[in-house]
């Protein structure tokens, strides 16, 4: 009788924290333009969501400073977005409908491994299990090499 009273509620953690990712935070109705965002949770804890008026997805530096410099030439407020925004509080909208979102879903590469130093440059928007996909990759290239 124990047993069953103990696993189910593992069972249920463990349904409840599968392993699907949580949409996306970033919804827009026309491509980019009209959108709204959001943290994982589905909305802010003052229950809110912010509107921006249009969403970029830069691929590349050079991309995310274009971005930048273009709302801010028109003084366009932005918002930074990642890919999944665990980040549970708000602190500002980007001003509505005149906001722009900056996500950083599309910056997701890794810039360099030095195997030696232990170190790992990616970029601000690599999600964790992409980044431990990419540290087991070059770290297996190192071979005979104990792992640390
Ligand atoms: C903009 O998005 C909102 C929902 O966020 C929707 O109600 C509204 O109809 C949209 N506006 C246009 C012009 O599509
Ligand atoms: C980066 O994001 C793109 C688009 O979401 C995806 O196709 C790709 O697999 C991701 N990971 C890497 C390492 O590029």
């Amino acid at each position: 009788m124990g047993i069953p009273l103990t696993v189910l509620p593992l069972a249920i953690l463990l349904h409840v924290a599968g392993c699907s990712p949580p949409p996306e935070p970033v919804v827009c109705t026309h491509g980019t333009s009209n959108c709204t965002v959001t943290n994982s949770f589905g909305s802010f804890p003052d229950r809110s969501i912010c509107r921006a008026g249009n969403v970029a997805y830069p691929r590349t530096e050079q991309e995310l400073v274009a971005a930048v410099a273009a709302a801010a030439a028109v003084k366009r407020k932005m918002k930074v977005a990642t890919k999944y925004s665990h980040s549970l509080p708000k602190l500002a909208c980007p001003g509505g409908l005149d906001g722009t979102i900056i996500s950083t879903a599309r910056l997701n590469r890794t810039v360099s491994v030095d195997v030696e130093r232990r170190l790992m440059t990616v970029e601000s928007g690599m999600v964790l299990r992409d980044l431990i996909e990419a540290a087991g990759v070059r770290r297996g290239e190192g071979a005979g090499r104990p792992p640390p």
